[in-house]
């Protein structure tokens, strides 16, 4: 029996917000720029490599995105999100174009797990791999492990366009000279000038062996492996860590709200990709509920605009808090990084980034 119950759009709202006033805007490269914000009362408390949750009204209605943090608590008194601009992106856009000095913006405080804890008597290699603005969380984590961890040491991957292209470029030579012996960079550029001595093209399986090989061969540290990129990048990364043998354990990848999913988002609320209004049920607290998704909405979005009193957060296929278990049918998720494999073969879905896409589907939120 369906049962279409009744709740007030506040207390959907679990978690408090946190405005955050903004200190300074520094663009990093023409289509990227990093928010530094005033530090709040008390203090933001955050790990290096988390995320803050924006939160923006468009035409009325509310909606939110993740960034990354690309500072370190431990290094930057203030702190930063960087975000990349993505064509067509409501949110990018408004970001790189809109935001000044002195305007104050609403987010949910720092969450994630792509993060470490560090102690000065460890000695570790922190092998991290980085493909374009997925060098946000990576340049958190980089910073410190610099500072907190003086037997540590760090290789960074870094796949960019072009030269142009590489954010944070100046600060990553800074601290490569002032760590030579802890910090190595390497780029990789795919659409390189013809000047540049470094590697280019593809980031390619050959590349990331010679790296990892090295690294294994090592006895004296231990390895953790950071990887935060385009889905290729994280793909070839993954599958050479897999042919080491790397134990699960010290592989942590991020999928942040990527260019690919903002594009699937803006696609479906443009009605480019077409696709049918469908019915689809939600078992929540044990009642089934029946609601209507039309092409251009998330199971979340038409659940909470049909008062339906969903769990969710970051809105941005991050932070988990929205998974339900497909129980029948099928969806399409524009992000699915936020799910474990496990999860993801267990028939787990986040219901803020899944479309219907049959008619038989229904959602238990467990
Ligand atoms: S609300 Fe955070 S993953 Fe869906």
């Amino acid at each position: 029996m369906f049962n279409l119950f009744k709740k007030k759009k506040e207390e959907v709202k679990t978690n408090s917000y946190l405005p955050l006033k903004v200190r300074e805007v520094v663009k990093e490269t023409a289509d990227t720029v990093t928010l530094y914000f005033e530090q709040p009362e008390p203090f933001l408390e955050y790990k290096p490599g988390q995320f803050l949750t924006v939160i923006l009204d468009f035409e009325g209605k509310e909606q939110r995105r993740s960034y990354s943090l690309c500072t370190s608590p431990f290094v930057d008194p203030y702190p930063g999100i960087s975000v990349k601009r993505v064509d067509g992106g409501l949110f990018s856009n408004f970001l790189n174009e809109k935001i000044f000095p002195g305007k104050t913006i609403n987010m949910l405080p720092p969450m994630g797990h792509f993060t470490a804890d560090f102690h000065s008597k460890n000695q570790r290699h922190f092998f991290l791999v980085a493909g374009g603005s997925g060098i946000t969380p990576i340049m958190g984590i980089l910073k410190s492990v610099l500072v907190n961890e003086p037997k540590s040491k760090v290789t960074l991957l870094y796949c960019s366009r072009n030269e142009a292209q590489i954010i944070f470029k100046k600060e990553l030579e800074k601290l490569e000279s002032a760590n030579p012996e802890r910090l190595q960079v390497i780029h990789n550029l795919s659409q390189p000038t013809d000047s540049w001595t470094g590697l280019r093209g593809r980031l390619t399986k050959d590349r990331v062996q010679v790296l990892v090989q090295k690294a294994e061969s090592e006895s004296d540290f231990s390895k953790e492996y950071f990887i935060c990129g385009p889905d290729g990048i994280m793909d070839t990364t993954l599958e050479v860590l897999d042919q080491f043998g790397v134990s699960k354990d010290q592989i942590h990848r991020e999928s942040f709200y990527s260019a690919a999913a903002e594009k699937a988002h803006e696609a479906a609320v443009s009605g480019s990709l077409g696709g049918l209004t469908r019915e689809v049920t939600v078992e929540l607290e044990g009642e089934e509920h029946l609601i209507t998704v039309s092409p251009d909405k998330t199971i979340l979005e038409s659940g909470l605009a049909q008062d339906l009193n969903m769990p969710y957060s970051c809105q941005s296929g991050l932070c988990t808090a929205c998974r339900g278990k497909l129980i029948t049918g099928e969806v399409k998720m524009d992000e699915d990084a936020g799910l474990s494999e496990k999860e993801i073969a267990a028939g787990y879905i986040l219901c803020c980034v899944s479309r219907p896409i049959t008619s038989d589907v229904k959602v238990r939120i467990e």
